[in-house]
């Protein structure tokens, strides 16, 4: 087993505190202990997106400037875009071959974006859609990665990629993959401004490189506790549906404890709460969005970034490639 991790996003465009404190956070420390690969997946989004490509490119580079922005060091990580390694393409074609129809037919994540596409467009799925699973598992095992670190949602995917990895060397008698585990985020789960999940589409996110006057003006909209209606109404901090859980996250114990006092003994009103709320997480990304203008006002910085990252992920790549070509006997 090796020492590698690799994981991914579809660009979805400017990323959200959700995305910073679920995910990236995480991956951030884990290149320290890695070796690591992060990429976008940019052809995974074509298999909902393929006919809304218009922001494709900019959305790739605006994730790949969130995570710079937030400490994914190109020199401790490979930072790469899918469609740039079309090794990627070729290996899904071989995985595709033996990957039996009913695996990615059950596979529950798949489940759930049929409904959404069914929902919204009579033709039903595309045949890429299908295959989302198998291009993921051809992401993961191009680099042989030992860990996949994802979130809960994925882990089925992760599930699948080992099972395709076990019939793949069992197959043509071969040890060429290992089998990858996924690895847990330690995620601290945010919710939007409304209670509801976080995500841009909801209207209720804190984007990483949002101004300071618009995080302030989000954190206004949170919600708090509901039976507080005169600011010197006693509140409820288990009760508080929004405010107080960022507290939670983005309060020193010390900030917690003053917030709490303050609002159940009505001293302090939630539009005051949500204030000094704002300060605090705008105080906590201010390093990150300073240099996110950084790499916003160099786009050929991470324009080189991507570019070197995909070559460097090229040569491990076409490393197993070749060893799946010996094995499957291609040309
Ligand atoms: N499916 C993942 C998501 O939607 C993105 C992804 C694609 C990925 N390929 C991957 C994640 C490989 C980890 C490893 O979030």
């Amino acid at each position: 087993m090796n020492n590698r991790i690799m994981s991914g996003m579809r660009p979805t465009g400017k990323l959200h505190i959700g995305h910073y404190l679920g995910v990236i956070d995480n991956w951030v420390k884990l290149q320290n202990q890695y070796e690591s690969y992060f990429f976008v997946a940019d052809w995974h989004a074509l298999t909902t997106k393929y006919d809304k490509t218009e922001n494709l490119r900019q959305d790739s580079i605006d994730v790949v400037t969130d995570w710079l922005a937030s400490g994914l060091d190109p020199e401790k990580s490979t930072i790469y875009v899918q469609s740039l390694v079309p090794e990627t393409a070729e290996l899904h074609i071989y995985l595709s071959m033996i990957t039996p129809q009913h695996w990615v037919e059950k596979d529950p994540t798949l489940k759930d974006i049929v409904k959404i596409v069914k929902d919204g467009q009579g033709e039903g799925i595309s045949y890429g859609l299908l295959g989302y699973p198998v291009l993921m598992s051809a992401d993961i095992l191009l680099f042989n990665a030992a860990y996949v670190p994802v979130g809960i949602d994925q882990v089925a995917h992760v599930e699948i990629t080992r099972d395709i990895a076990r019939r793949f060397n069992s197959i043509y008698g071969v040890e060429v993959f290992n089998e990858p585990q996924p690895l847990l985020n330690e995620c601290s789960y945010i919710c939007g401004v409304d209670g509801n999940k976080m995500g841009k589409s909801y209207n209720n996110d804190i984007k990483i490189s949002d101004s300071e006057e618009a995080t302030t003006k989000r954190i206004m909209q949170a919600i708090t506790d509901r039976s507080r209606i005169r600011r010197d109404d006693l509140g409820h901090t288990d009760q508080c549906e929004v405010a107080f859980k960022y507290w939670q996250i983005f309060g020193a114990e010390e900030d917690i404890t003053k917030i709490k006092q303050g609002c159940e003994t009505g001293t302090m009103g939630c539009a005051d709460c949500k204030r000094c709320l704002a300060a605090k997480v705008n105080e906590r990304f201010q390093a990150i969005r300073e240099k996110r203008k950084y790499y916003e006002e160099h786009p050929e910085i991470v324009r080189d970034i991507i570019l070197s990252g995909s070559e460097q992920a090229r040569k491990t790549a076409q490393e197993t490639l070749q060893e799946v070509r010996k094995a499957v006997r291609i040309y």
